[in-house]
C-alpha cells in the first residue's frame, strides 16, 4: 500500500526476534558441511534434502512444536564464535535495512550448551556482532537470554549460574532473560526461581505467553516477574488481565506473521491489532524468526499495513510504545522518539 515507503522510513525498535530464528536454509547447509554436523537423512525427513526442500517445508509448519523441531536441528550447525557472529551480523545487517534503531534480540545458550558448545562461545560470537552493529550502524543493542521450557530446569539453572558468574549481566553484555519454545505442557511457573534471583539483581525480564497458551500462561509470566509478554496475542480473550495489562502500561511484543505461519490465527486481520490499539495496550510488531517465516520486520509491519490499513497516526503510536517500552536509558528513548 502507499504506506510502505512511510513504514520503511519510521524509526523502529525491535524486541521480539531469536537470532538462531535468523539461520536461513543455505546457511545451515554450508554450515553442516563446513564444520561435518550431519543433518537428517532425507530417507526420514525429505524436507533435509537441500536448501529450496527445507525452505519449501517452512511454509507448511503445522503449529509450534512442528516448528520448533526444524528451529533446534537447524541450529545443530553453529560451533565456532564466528558462526554465532556471522549469523548475528547477517540479522543486523537487515535490520538496518528495514529501518531498526534498536534491537533487543534471543539467544538460546541453553540449546548450545547441551550439545556441548561453551556459553562463552556462543556469547563472545553474539556480542562482538551486537558491538559491530553499534559502531557501524549507531544501531543499540541488548542480548537476551531466552531459556527453553522444553528442556530440563536443572539445566536452565546451570546456564544461569554461568551467566552470573560470567559477570556479562553487571558488564551489560547480556541485558536480560526471557523464555521460550513448547508453551503448553511444561509448567507454566518452571523459572520461578531464576526470574526471582534475577529480579533481585535488577535483569530485566520478559517471557513468551498468550502465543498458543490461553491468558492463564500469560498472568503466571506477570506473577512470575515479567515485565514484558512476548506475543500475548490471546490477551485478548481476558478483559479483566488486558485491563491491568494497559494499567501497568506492559508491553506485548507481537509477531504476525509469526502467528499465522504456525497457525496461531489463519490470516494478520485476526491478530487484534484493531482491539489492542483501540483498547490502549502497549506493543510492539516483530518478526519472532525471520529466516522460517519468510520476513523480517518491515514486512511484518507492511503486513499489518495491509491488513488493518492503519492511519498515519496509529503507525506513530506504535512506533512510540515501541520506544517506550525499550530497555534504554530515558536519554537514549528521547533520541528515538
Ligand atoms: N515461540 C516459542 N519459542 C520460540 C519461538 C516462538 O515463536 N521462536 C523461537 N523459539
Ligand atoms: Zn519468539
Amino acid at each position: 500500500s502507499h504506506l510502505h515507503d512511510f513504514l520503511t522510513g519510521l524509526p523502529k525498535c525491535e524486541h521480539h526476534v531469536h537470532l538462531e530464528g535468523c539461520l536461513t536454509p543455505k546457511l545451515i547447509f554450508e554450515l553442516a558441511d563446513r564444520n561435518s554436523i550431519k543433518l537428517p537423512d532425507p530417507k526420514d525427513n525429505p524436507a533435509y534434502s537441500s536448501p529450496e526442500s527445507l525452505a519449501e517445508r517452512y511454509g507448511h509448519f503445522s503449529n509450534l512444536d512442528d516448528f520448533l523441531g526444524f528451529y533446534f536441528t537447524g541450529m545443530s550447525v553453529l560451533i565456532s564464535a564466528s558462526d554465532f557472529e556471522d549469523l548475528a551480523w547477517e540479522y543486523f545487517k537487515q535490520a538496518n535495512a528495514d529501518g531498526v534503531h534498536h534491537a533487543e534480540v534471543f539467544f538460546d545458550p541453553q540449546v548450545h550448551v547441551n550439545r556441548g558448545i561453551a556459553y562463552e562461545t556462543v556469547v563472545d560470537g553474539f556480542s562482538a556482532a551486537c558491538q559491530r552493529a553499534e559502531k557501524e550502524f549507531g544501531m543499540t543493542t541488548k542480548l537476551i537470554l531466552c531459556f527453553v521450557k522444553h528442556l530440563p530446569v536443572d539445566d536452565a539453572h546451570r546456564v544461569y549460574n554461568q551467566a552470573l558468574e560470567s559477570g556479562h549481566f553487571e558488564a551489560g553484555i547480556v541485558h536480560g532473560i526471557g523464555c521460550s519454545s513448547s508453551e503448553v505442557g511444561p509448567p507454566k511457573d518452571m523459572f520461578r526461581e531464576i526470574y526471582s534471583s534475577a529480579k533481585s539483581k535488577g535483569i530485566q525480564l520478559t517471557a513468551h505467553a498468550g502465543e498458543e497458551g490461553d491468558p492463564s500462561y500469560i498472568s503466571a509470566a506477570l506473577e512470575i516477574g515479567s515485565q514484558r509478554i512476548d506475543h500475548g496475542r490471546r490477551l485478548i480473550e481476558d478483559q479483566q488481565l488486558l485491563e491491568y495489562v494497559v494499567k501497568e502500561e506492559i508491553m506485548l511484543t507481537l509477531c504476525p506473521v509469526s502467528n499465522v505461519r504456525l497457525r496461531g490465527v489463519e490470516k494478520i486481520e485476526e491478530v487484534p491489532i484493531r482491539q489492542f490499539l483501540d483498547a490502549g495496550v502497549r506493543f510492539s510488531i516483530n518478526s519472532d524468526d525471520p529466516a522460517y517465516f519468510g520476513g523480517f520486520i518491515l514486512s511484518n509491519y507492511c503486513a499489518v499495513e495491509d491488513a488493518f490499513g492503519l492511519s498515519i497516526q496509529e503507525w506513530r503510536t506504535i512506533a512510540e510504545n515501541s520506544v517506550r517500552g525499550s530497555w534504554i536509558h530515558e536519554e537514549r528513548k528521547l533520541e528515538l522518539l
